[in-house]
């Protein structure tokens, strides 16, 4: 309890205002300014004190102890909502002080992920298709043997057909594989929408490859599907080399290389002439120093595959090719290794922005 003051002693009542005037002015945050106010102006302090002892006076000295009070209450009071205004200001202002954002600064904030390059390469690949006015068909990767093999005149006996490339699937006996490529696709769409038909199908395919460099058991391939009356090699040759400058710029020279497949004759290879050394370096890292780059298969659709598909053979002809995505990827790209593709870090996918 303080000193007991006289409500009558007014220059003791403003001793006692100046002394909480200062105590007002001196709080330097607002808990404290309350603990001040409290000391000053509540139940136990001076002035409350004085204020109670106003009754026990004499009547006559009344007045004038109510009149003292009400002058340093006054002022007290006045103080502390003084003193309670300027340090909410304050407060405000380091409050804001301290939420201010520095929009320079670098953010935390993770980032969004990136689409992966082989999905806008086949999108960019379905798009010089769909500009020629062909139309993109898609097929289930689980399939049947006989959409994978038997509709594309693959013999019972094929190597393809054993174990070291296909994933079949259980049970034994189930007729079912995954798709060792987009071919079967072929079929497909020659079933169901018939003739003429030109169609491109991007899509995975499956093979028991161990991942390295150059192998992945999942990878993609790009189907083409011409078939339509009077359609030759020429216009096989003269697709490919549309992709093939639409992929890798004008100018890129390409070659075909006889080979075989069971569901083309003729059948080809087309390479890429080695766009690094141009055939020149024996030790290019890029074509293995062959000058060339192997890109996919091709060939003019099989007879049997258009009678298997109820297509006449007399009346349409058709080719047919099957290029790798990632292989267009790695050459367009410069990708050296192919885990690069399917290890899934944001980080490889990020380079290309959204559009490659
Ligand atoms: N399906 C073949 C492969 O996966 C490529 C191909 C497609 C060949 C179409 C000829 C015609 O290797």
């Amino acid at each position: 309890m303080s000193e007991p003051v006289s409500p009558l002693d007014l220059t003791a009542l403003e001793a006692v205002a100046d002394a909480a005037e200062a105590a007002a002015a001196a709080a330097t945050n607002l808990p404290e300014l309350a603990t001040e106010r409290r000391r000053w102006t509540g139940d136990d302090s001076a002035i409350a004190h004085a204020n109670r002892s106003i009754k026990a006076l004499p009547g006559a000295d009344k007045a004038q102890a109510g009149r003292n009070m009400g002058a340093v209450k006054q002022r007290v009071f006045a103080a502390f909502d003084q003193a309670r205004t300027a340090l909410e200001a304050k407060a405000e202002s380091e409050r804001l002080a301290e939420e201010t954002v520095d929009v320079t600064l670098p953010t935390d904030r993770r980032r969004p992920g990136a689409r992966h390059p082989l999905e806008l390469l086949q999108e960019r690949i379905a798009d010089v298709f769909t500009a020629m006015g062909w139309t993109i068909a898609e097929g289930p990767e689980l399939e049947a043997e006989w959409f994978n093999f038997d509709a594309l005149n693959f013999g019972p006996d094929h190597p393809a057909r054993q174990m070291q490339d296909t994933f079949f699937v259980n049970p034994p006996g189930s007729g079912l594989v995954m798709r060792t490529h987009t071919s079967p696709v072929q079929a497909r769409v020659l079933l169901d929408q018939g003739v003429p038909c030109y169609v491109a199908v991007p899509g995975k395919v499956f093979r028991t490859d161990e991942l390295d460099a150059t192998h992945t058991p999942v990878f993609h391939q790009v189907e083409g599907l011409a078939v339509d009356k009077h359609l030759t090699m020429a216009h096989l040759r003269g697709t490919l080399d549309h992709l093939a400058n639409a992929m890798f710029g004008a100018g890129v020279t390409t070659r075909l290389r006889p080979s075989f497949f069971p569901f083309t004759e003729p059948s080809a290879e087309m390479d890429l002439l080695c766009f690094i050394c141009r055939g020149k370096d024996p030790q290019c890292r890029t074509c293995g120093g062959s000058g060339w780059i192997e890109w996919g298969g091709c060939g003019m659709v099989d007879p049997n595959v258009l009678m298997a598909c109820g297509v006449d053979p007399h009346e349409y002809q058709g080719f047919a090719f099957g290029m790798g995505i990632e292989r267009t990827l790695m050459f367009r790209n410069g990708v050296q290794d192919m885990r690069d593709m399917v290890e899934g870090d944001v980080r490889f996918s990020m380079n290309y922005g959204v559009g490659i």
